[in-house]
């Protein structure tokens, strides 16, 4: 949520910066911002409303800003409406602090109101202002110890940051912290680059440094040192980068959602391949043994959005398969309602980015119990991965369009090979049955391949019904589960209302939403279920509903269903990984023909940092 940028080194400033917000403007885009100082020291501020292209027009590319020190941001709105006033870099009063910041000051309006008594003007809604200010008046306080106005900024302020700070006094230096956002400082010959993820600088370094919680770091061309909130100096381990930079790039294809579409059977089959040894499960990189597997009594999965939808399928195949009780929760959730956990509980966390702010509260949650946290993520390195006793990484490779696609898909087989090998350590499964289910799981990439590369039907059906204003998914059991990520995806991207249901459930109230014409999904994967799925969308029809069916081939759907996309047949317990391709597929080509943003969509951000 919201993307920082800093450069301090050789070259113009202002290109790096924009070409560094480019690869962050999934975590915002509602307004962006550079700040560059030019050799008069004066810090030259430019801030638009709107995508960057927006500032990189008003900027001419950054030709327009010379210097070779400066900061960037794109933001994602909390405290303000998005605005150029509202944008990033925020400034004191005679600029002599600027700030980039992402995340959110809890405690700023009883900051600012201080700040007020004490002469300060405001020009802005955000709390990032009242950061410039404070710091500006520590800063002033202290006689001029920049180091020192920023920790007494962290000792005052409650909430989130991750913050870069310019001070007009100090050429060429840029000053860094960092509480619960994630930052990052790259390395170069002569140059330093900072960033809230790594695609912002992989163009000019691989070596990195990782902030901690509550450390500072200062920045000089070709130069890092970091600080604990005491102000000691902290020794660092530069970290050697290895992921793949065309990875960011859209290869041929019109959005970043349909390469990542393309990209899930390579996404699934890596991560498999990542734990699976000679058609054994091996869980040695994530560090967990069979002792303990064989000792918890029960799970809880724990997750925001997608991730919660992966939680919510594999608490069916945990529970058939390694006869484990599963609890599912969503992170925002979690820590408020009192769950009992014990010495003999396991929680999963999963999460994309590692970042998100409800996750990472959720996983310290469960951290302050005392109880073994297990992640599910994919960016290395991140704030969930760091923090979590174990980690499973999936191997999805950067994700850059905002609604997942390969990262979820990647999460569930992750998932599934947990549960298998739970079920195995438990003794609840035989060998056969153990490697039957690795050969199901090893065959899910192929069987995604056959449906990410057969879209003219779904794209036909997309044009159909891309005008609807209302669907309804429904399914019973794992389908279910599918219904709620295919629904997130067609709103999220197409702006359709779409509500998804446990088919049982339409009955009890909802049904009376159903008009002539409502769209009702039905997934039918489940060979026990589907007879029941198939009568609750009868019900619909009866009451006007266009009945579409998501089922597995010979399943015996297609003759009470207006339409059917068939997808290939595959062990229940994994139908999830193939039956969610074609609402992916389906989503897309709808926000395509409604002319929208398919890679970032109104109103939302790819990394969810604040509460
Ligand atoms: C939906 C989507 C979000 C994320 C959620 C969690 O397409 O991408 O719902 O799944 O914000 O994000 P991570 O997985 O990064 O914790």
């Amino acid at each position: 949520m919201c993307g920082i940028v800093g450069y301090v080194g050789g070259k113009q400033a202002s290109k790096i910066l924009l070409e560094g917000l480019s690869k962050l403007e999934y975590r915002g885009y509602d307004s962006a911002g550079i700040a560059v100082r030019n050799d008069d020291g004066n810090i030259n501020i430019v801030r638009t409303k709107g995508k960057l292209k927006n500032l990189i027009e008003k900027t001419n590319n950054g030709e327009d800003l010379e210097g070779s020190c400066g900061i960037g941001h794109t933001r994602w709105a909390t405290h303000g409406e998005p605005s150029e006033k509202n944008a990033h870099p925020h400034y004191s009063e005679k600029d002599s602090v600027v700030v980039v910041h992402n995340g959110i000051i809890e405690n700023y309006a009883e900051i600012k109101e201080k700040l007020i008594e004490k002469g300060y003007k405001f020009y802005s809604q955000t709390d990032t202002e009242v950061v410039a200010n404070l710091i500006d008046y520590y800063y002033k306080e202290i006689e001029n110890d920049p180091l020192d106005a920023i920790k007494k900024f962290m000792l005052r302020v409650r909430g989130s940051y991750a913050i870069a700070v310019m001070y007009k006094d100090c050429p060429n230096e840029i000053y860094a912290v960092r509480k619960d956002s994630p930052m990052i400082i790259g390395i170069a010959d002569g140059e330093t680059f900072i960033a809230s993820d790594v695609p912002a600088m992989l163009k000019y370094t691989r070596d990195v440094y990782y902030i901690d919680n509550m450390e500072l770091a200062k920045i000089t061309a070709g130069k890092a040192e970091f600080f604990n909130s005491d102000e000691e100096v902290i020794e660092k381990e530069l970290v050697h980068i290895t992921m793949d930079e065309t990875a960011a790039e859209k290869n041929g294809f019109e959005h970043f959602m349909m390469k990542e579409i393309h990209e899930q059977p390579e996404a699934i089959k890596k991560t498999i391949n990542s734990i699976v040894e000679d058609g054994k499960i091996n869980l040695e990189k994530v560090g967990i043994d069979a002792e303990k597997i064989k000792n918890y009594n029960q799970i809880f999965i724990v997750g925001c959005g997608s991730a919660y939808h992966v939680g919510v399928t594999l608490k069916y195949v945990f529970e058939s398969i390694a006869k484990i009780p599963v609890q599912v929760d969503f992170a925002s959730e979690f820590r408020y309602r009192s769950p009992l956990l014990t010495e003999k509980t396991l929680v999963i966390l999963i999460s994309q980015s590692g970042e998100t702010a409800d996750t990472l509260a959720a996983l310290k949650e469960a951290k302050k119990h005392n109880v073994d946290t297990l992640s599910i993520v994919n960016v290395v390195g991140s704030s969930i991965a760091r923090a979590s006793e174990y980690v499973l990484y999936t191997l999805a490779g950067p994700e850059i369009a905002v609604a997942t696609t390969k990262a979820y898909s990647a999460q569930l087989v992750a998932g599934y090979l947990l549960a298998v090998q739970f079920a195995k350590e438990r003794d609840v499964i035989d060998d056969k049955e153990y490697k039957n289910l690795i050969e199901e799981i090893n065959a899910i990439p192929e069987k995604v391949d056959e449906v990410v590369n057969t879209q003219e039907d779904i794209k036909h059906l997309a044009s159909m019904f891309s005008n609807v204003d209302d669907v309804f998914m429904i399914g019973r059991g794992i389908d279910y589960a599918i219904s709620l990520e295919g629904s997130l995806k067609m709103k999220e991207v197409s702006y359709v209302h779409t509500e998804a249901y446990a088919a049982g459930e339409l009955k009890h109230g909802t049904i009376s939403l159903i008009e002539d014409g409502t769209l009702v999904i039905g997934l039918l994967t489940q060979k026990s279920l589907i007879e029941k799925t198939l009568s609750n969308m009868q019900e619909t029809k009866s009451r006007g509903a266009r009945l579409l069916a998501v089922a597995t081939n010979g399943i015996g759907a297609a003759k009470s269903c207006d339409y059917v996309i068939n997808i290939p047949k595959i062990n229940p317990y994994f139908s999830a990984s193939v039956a969610v391709i074609p609402l992916q597929i389906m989503s897309y080509y709808m926000s395509v023909l409604r002319g929208l943003d398919v890679d970032k969509p109104r109103n939302l951000a790819k990394s969810v940092t604040v509460e």
